[in-house]
């Protein structure tokens, strides 16, 4: 019987490492045909709402958003920090009120991510964009489990945005994605690259479970790599490399440039629908570069992504046929939301 193997080899980390220096030593080349900042057409009938807007990249793609005219809800866990941007940018346009409001989410609690989406949803009004930003990567913390029960990099940067999308609407390992069995030695790497390729799985499922008629398109977009708030936990010797290469790594200015075109360019949703009749595997994915691009190797394995999807479900309370269910327009029962502190 053929042994299946529990964690990626020196090989496939030597590569990984190998692919990251190539896309720092050559992003700004490659996506030298590009604006900055991207050029945006108005957007006044667009309502969006972005996750993790009170620094970094989310910070970008909510002002800029904002400035084309949209209704931009900033979904944050620090209403404070983002009411005072509002200040900012509304007396950086003399005095002109933009169309943007701050609603309270803190994705370390699904029950949280649940009564935001009540709250949004007891509103009635159509809403046009989601854009899942906000996202941790504790770089040498030692792993935590907040009081969900699981391990926060797969919370902040999966679960809780898997949970707040199904309200709208690698090396996984299926067996452990909370990382508690101890096969494989948790590390913040581990925890956050983790997280993120179970987000592309499981947006590819989704995305291949709405039918075109939904008029939902699922995307996840890459941002380069990018000068934020993502690197406060860096040794501080990484950070000071970080400010010696300031050429190489992008401003959060530069980083919002994938995000914004998913959500707003007319020729996605030409590219969403020939994904749609695309055989498996398929995923929808934006480079920094802003045009489509596949991500990994094991992004692309359709079991895998099978088994992140159930599992993924299940973790956030929902049932197996949730997707196919909301669309018939009945009601699915989510375990959480409905706890009182
Ligand atoms: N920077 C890069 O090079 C890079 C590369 C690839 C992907 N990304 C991804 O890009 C996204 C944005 O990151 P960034 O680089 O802009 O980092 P950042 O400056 O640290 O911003 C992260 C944002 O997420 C919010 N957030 C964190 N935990 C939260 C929680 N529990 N509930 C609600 N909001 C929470 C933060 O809010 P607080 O202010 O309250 O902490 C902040 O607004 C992340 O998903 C990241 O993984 C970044």
């Amino acid at each position: 019987m053929v042994k299946k193997k529990q964690a990626l080899g020196w090989i496939e980390w030597l590569i990984g490492w190998m692919h990251v220096t190539y896309e720092l030593l050559f992003q700004r080349t490659k996506t030298s045909h590009l604006q900055n900042p991207l050029e945006l057409p108005p957007l006044n009938d667009l309502t969006c709402i972005v996750t993790g807007t009170t620094s970094g990249i989310g910070k970008e793609i909510a002002r800029q958003l904002a400035e084309a005219g949209a209704h931009v809800v900033m979904a944050v866990r620090n209403r404070k920090t983002a009411n005072e941007l509002i200040d900012q940018w509304c007396s950086s346009w003399a005095g002109i009120l933009l169309n943007v409001e701050v609603m309270e989410l803190d994705l370390l609690s699904l029950d949280s991510v649940v009564g935001f989406a009540n709250t949004w949803n007891a509103r009635l009004k159509p809403l046009h964009v989601l854009i899942n930003n906000a996202g941790i990567f504790s770089i040498g913390e030692t792993q935590k489990f907040p009081k969900d029960g699981f391990e926060e990099h797969l919370q902040v940067n999966h679960l809780a945005p898997a949970l707040l999308s199904m309200h709208y609407v690698g090396f996984v390992d299926t067996e452990d994605m909370n990382t508690v069995s101890g096969k494989r030695k948790y590390s913040s790497l581990l925890g956050y690259t983790n997280s993120k390729l179970a987000q592309v799985m499981f947006s590819s499922v989704l995305h291949k479970r709405l039918p075109v008629e939904s008029g939902v398109n699922v995307m996840c977009v890459s941002p380069g790599i990018v000068h934020t708030n993502v690197a406060r936990d860096l040794p501080r010797i990484v950070q000071a490399a970080y400010h010696l290469i300031p050429y190489f790594v992008f401003s959060p200015q530069e980083g919002s440039r994938s995000a914004l075109f998913a959500a707003t360019d007319p020729q996605i949703s030409e590219y969403y629908e020939s994904l749609k009749i695309d055989e498996w595997p398929v995923c929808s994915f934006i480079s920094q570069g802003c045009h489509p691009t596949n991500p990994s190797k094991e992004a692309h394995s359709v079991e895998t992504s099978f088994k992140v999807w159930e599992k993924t479900l299940e973790m956030i309370g929902l049932p197996s046929d949730a997707v196919e269910r909301l669309i018939e327009g009945k009601e699915v029962r989510c375990r959480y939301g409905t706890r009182k502190d």
